[in-house]
């Protein structure tokens, strides 16, 4: 039973190196310092394939909506764009700081973008959805789905389909919220 020794020792060794490593202080926990590419690697593909499995079963309904859209764009201008950004405005404090950075979502094609490629549009609206409720541990993704119903997670993603293809006049003119809707906050 020798090679079970052997495994049971190394496997010991490295428990113990982890810890002393996490007991150590040096790891870099600063937000500039980005990860390695394998660490990053990893993790994109913790988050992908989480995301792909939580959200498969869900029921995508009508994006082309226009009263989805209109209730979706104030919201996003609101809650979103300081992170997220928009058509004309493409950095800010939170684009530049944050670490995994916010993807400028005014610019996004999911065609253009191989890792951010996930097959058909109602797979990529179930991801957004998702996202956007649940938020994403460990990044600056907050999870809207405490404070906000499914409808109107909805409504931001159906006007996240539209926003890249928005100009600078057409999104002031999306975002504007009516007066009826001014009590949401
Ligand atoms: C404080 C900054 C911040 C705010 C505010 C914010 N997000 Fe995010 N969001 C992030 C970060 C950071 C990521 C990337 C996380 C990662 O890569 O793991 C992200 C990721 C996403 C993604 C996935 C993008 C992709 O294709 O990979 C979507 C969709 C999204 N956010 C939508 C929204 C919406 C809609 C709102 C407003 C309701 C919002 N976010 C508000 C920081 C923010």
């Amino acid at each position: 039973m020798k090679l079970v020794r052997v495994v049971l020792l190394s496997g010991l060794v490295l428990v113990g190196a982890a810890t002393g490593y996490v007991y150590s202080g040096l790891y870099p926990m600063g937000a500039d310092v980005p990860h390695s590419p394998l660490t990053y690697k990893v993790l994109e593909t913790l988050r992908e394939r989480s995301i792909a499995r939580a959200s498969a079963d869900l029921e995508v309904p009508n994006l082309d909506n226009p009263e989805l859209l209109l209730s979706g764009g104030p919201d996003y201008n609101e809650m979103c764009a300081s992170c997220h950004l928009q058509p004309g405005r493409s950095q800010s404090d939170m684009s530049m700081g944050l670490y995994p950075a916010p993807p400028d979502l005014s610019e996004f094609h999911g065609e253009e973008n191989d890792s951010r490629d996930h097959g058909d549009k109602a797979q990529a609206a179930r991801r957004q959805f998702w996202i956007i409720k649940h938020g994403i541990k460990a990044s600056g993704m907050p999870a809207w789905g405490m404070t906000h119903d499914d409808d109107r997670i909805w409504a931001m993603v159906a006007f996240l389909q539209k926003l890249p293809d928005l100009t600078q006049v057409q999104y002031q003119i999306l975002t504007a919220r009516g007066d009826e809707a001014s009590d949401h906050h």
